[in-house]
C-alpha cells in the first residue's frame, strides 16, 4: 500500500472458537496447564474497527456488550499497544504506530469458553498492522499473540487446528466438509477461566496427571467430519470442573443429547455447551427442541472450521479502498 493510500479505519471480522478436545495435564510453576488440545474456529464473529485516532480508546458495541466487564484492562487494547511498542523490532526499520479508537461488535458470547476476548485482540493485532502499514506477515504476529493469552495464536488462524504447549502451539488439521453445531449459551453469569482450571486441579487432589493427549479416534474422524465419528470422540476435560460450578449444565448436556445430538460437551471452560449435529435441518430441530424444553439461554446454530481474523473493509483518507 502506498503512503497516499493507508488505511485509516480498518474492520477486522474474528470467529469464537469451540475445543473438540481439551486434554489438561498437570499444573505448571507458572500457573499454567500443559493442553493437547483440538480447537476449532466456528461462525460466530466479533467485530473489531481500528482507526486512527487522537488517544488510545475502546469502545464495545452490539449483542454482548453489556456483559463485557468494565475494565481500563481490556485485551484487544493491550494487543493494540503492545504491536505499537514491539513494531520497529518486528518490521527491522522505524515504524510509526500512532494512538488507535477500537470499537469492538460484540457477538460472541462473553465468559462462555468461546475465547471472545482473544479472538478481538487477534483482530486488534491483524486490523492495527493494517493501520499502521507494517507489512507484517500472520506468523509475525503468533509470538506476540501468544504474549497476550493461550487463545490468541489459533484466533490469527483459525480453521481446525491441534493446539499444544499451553494451547499456543497450534497445527492445523487436514479435514474436508464442514461441521454444524448447535450452541447453548447461559442467560446468567459466565465462568472465570481460571477459576474453572483451579476446580478442575482441585477436584483431582492429589491424583497423578498424566501428560495430555489428543485420542487418535477424533483425529480420524475430522478426516472424514463424518458427525457420529466426531460426535463420539469428543471429549474435555474441563468439563467436570464446569459442572461442579454449574450442576445446571448436566440438564442442558442431557437435554441435547435427548433430543438427538450427535454428540455434546461443554466448550473449553465453559459455560457454553455445544451439541454436534448432522445438518442444518437437525441444527433446526435441536434448537426449536432446546428452546421448548429450557434451561433458559441463548440458543446459536453455528458451523465451522471457518477462517480466522481477517479484514473485511480497508478505507484511507481519500477514496473507499475496499468494500465489506
Ligand atoms: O492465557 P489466558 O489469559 O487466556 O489464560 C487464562 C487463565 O486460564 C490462565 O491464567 C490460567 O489460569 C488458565 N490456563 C491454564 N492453562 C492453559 C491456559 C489457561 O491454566 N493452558
Amino acid at each position: 500500500m502506498s503512503e497516499a493510500m493507508v488505511a485509516q479505519r480498518v474492520t477486522v471480522r474474528v470467529p469464537g472458537k469451540l475445543n473438540l478436545a481439551l486434554s489438561v495435564g498437570p499444573l505448571r510453576e507458572d500457573g499454567y496447564h500443559d493442553l493437547a488440545t483440538v480447537f476449532q474456529a466456528v461462525s460466530v464473529y466479533d467485530r473489531v474497527a481500528v482507526e486512527s485516532a487522537p488517544e488510545w480508546s475502546v469502545r464495545t458495541v452490539g449483542a454482548y456488550a453489556p456483559q463485557v466487564p468494565e475494565s481500563t484492562d481490556n485485551l484487544a487494547l493491550r494487543a493494540a499497544q503492545l504491536l505499537a511498542e514491539r513494531a520497529s523490532t518486528l518490521v527491522g526499520t522505524e515504524a510509526s504506530c500512532g494512538p488507535v479508537a477500537l470499537t469492538i461488535e460484540k457477538n460472541i458470547p462473553v465468559a462462555a469458553g468461546m475465547a471472545g476476548g482473544s479472538a478481538d485482540a487477534a483482530a486488534a493485532l491483524v486490523g492495527c498492522s493494517e493501520v499502521w502499514d507494517l507489512g507484517v506477515l500472520r506468523d509475525d504476529l503468533e509470538s506476540l499473540a501468544a504474549e497476550l493469552g493461550a487463545d490468541v495464536p489459533f484466533l490469527l488462524h483459525g480453521g481446525t487446528a491441534l493446539g499444544s504447549g499451553r494451547g499456543d502451539k497450534i497445527s492445523p488439521v487436514l479435514s474436508r466438509g464442514d461441521l454444524h453445531w448447535v450452541l447453548w449459551v447461559t442467560a446468567e453469569q459466565g465462568l472465570s477461566t481460571p477459576q474453572v482450571y483451579a476446580e478442575c486441579d482441585r477436584l483431582r487432589g492429589d491424583a497423578q496427571v498424566p501428560a495430555p493427549v489428543v485420542s487418535e479416534d477424533l483425529v480420524s474422524g475430522l478426516r472424514t467430519m463424518e458427525p457420529d465419528a466426531v460426535g463420539a470422540a469428543l471429549h474435555n476435560d474441563l468439563q467436570a470442573a464446569a459442572l461442579s460450578l454449574r450442576p445446571e449444565l448436566q440438564e442442558v448436556l442431557d437435554s441435547g443429547l435427548d433430543l438427538g445430538a450427535r454428540g455434546a460437551l461443554v466448550s473449553g471452560s465453559g459455560p457454553t455447551v455445544a451439541f454436534l449435529v448432522g445438518s442444518q435441518a437437525e441444527a433446526l430441530d435441536l434448537s426449536m427442541g432446546l428452546a421448548a424444553r429450557g434451561p433458559a439461554g441463548d440458543i446459536l446454530r453455528v458451523t465451522g472450521p471457518v477462517a480466522g481474523a481477517g479484514v473485511i473493509s480497508s478505507r484511507g483518507p481519500g477514496p473507499h479502498l475496499g468494500t465489506g
